[in-house]
C-alpha cells in the first residue's frame, strides 16, 4: 500500500469514531468515501442518505447506479477515482416514524469540514467535480449557482482545477426531456473533467511517474 493510501485509511479509522456534530446522535455508519486515494480525481457529493448509512459507502442508492452509468460512459469506474461527501454522516429529520434525508446544517459543514480538506490534501487532486450546488459551495465558492455556473472551471483551494455538475439526485427527479437533457449535461461533464484530467497531466506532471506513463517508449 502506498503512503497516501495508508493515510487516508488511517484517517478514514479516525472519522470513523467522529462526534464533532450531532448526526454523531443519529447516523449508523460514517460514510467517509472510497476508492482510488492516488486519483488524480475527485467526487465530492453533498451527504450520505438512507443506504449509505445503511452500508458506509457513498453513492450506493439510485443517484449512485446513475453515477455509475455516467462514468462507464466515459469509461470510468470506481477504481478510478475518489468519491465523498461534504459530510460523512447521514443529515435526516424524524417524520412520523421514518427518517426522511434533509440538507445539512452550516454547522454539520464546518464540524465535517476538517475531514474533506484532510482527504484532500492528502490525495492532492488535480480536478474535483462536485455533484451539485451544495458541494460546490464549500470546495469552489460560497455564493454557487449551479444553473449559471455548472460546466465551468474554477481554481479552488483544494485542486488547481474544480467544476461543478448537475446532482444524479437531482436528475432523477426530473422526466422526459427534461431529465434525458440533463442525464447527458452529467455524462458530458464527466467527459470535460477526464479531459481536464488529461490536459493537466501534460501541462504539469505530478511524478516522474507521470511523466514516464506519457512519453512514448
Ligand atoms: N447523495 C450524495 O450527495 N451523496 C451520497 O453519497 C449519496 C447521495
Amino acid at each position: 500500500m502506498s503512503d497516501v493510501t495508508d493515510r487516508i485509511a488511517q484517517v478514514g479509522l479516525e472519522a470513523s469514531t467522529c462526534t464533532r456534530c450531532d448526526l454523531a446522535l443519529t447516523r449508523r455508519t460514517v460514510v467517509f468515501g472510497e476508492g482510488n486515494p492516488e486519483t488524480p480525481m475527485v467526487l465530492i457529493g453533498e451527504g450520505p442518505g438512507e443506504n449509505e448509512d445503511a452500508t458506509g459507502r457513498p453513492f450506493v442508492g439510485r443517484a449512485g447506479a446513475l453515477l455509475d452509468k455516467a462514468l462507464a460512459e466515459n469509461g470510468i469506474t470506481r477504481k478510478h477515482v475518489f468519491i465523498c461527501n461534504v459530510i460523512k454522516c447521514r443529515a435526516a429529520i424524524l417524520e412520523g416514524s421514518r427518517l426522511r434525508n434533509r440538507p445539512p446544517r452550516v454547522e454539520e459543514i464546518e464540524a465535517c469540514k476538517p475531514w474533506l480538506v484532510t482527504q484532500l490534501e492528502l490525495i492532492k487532486p488535480r480536478v474535483i467535480l462536485c455533484l451539485g450546488g451544495p458541494a460546490a459551495s464549500v470546495v469552489i465558492h460560497r455564493a454557487f449557482a449551479i444553473t449559471r455556473e455548472r460546466g465551468q472551471w474554477f481554481e479552488s483551494a483544494y485542486a488547481p482545477h474544480a467544476m461543478a455538475t448537475l446532482h444524479p439526485a437531482y436528475v432523477l427527479r426530473l422526466q422526459g426531456e427534461a431529465y434525458d437533457s440533463a442525464r447527458r449535461l452529467l455524462v458530458e461533464d464527466i467527459a470535460e473533467a477526464r479531459r481536464k484530467v488529461i490536459e493537466a497531466k501534460r501541462q504539469a506532471p505530478r511524478t516522474l511517474f507521470d511523466l514516464a506513463e506519457e512519453e512514448p517508449s
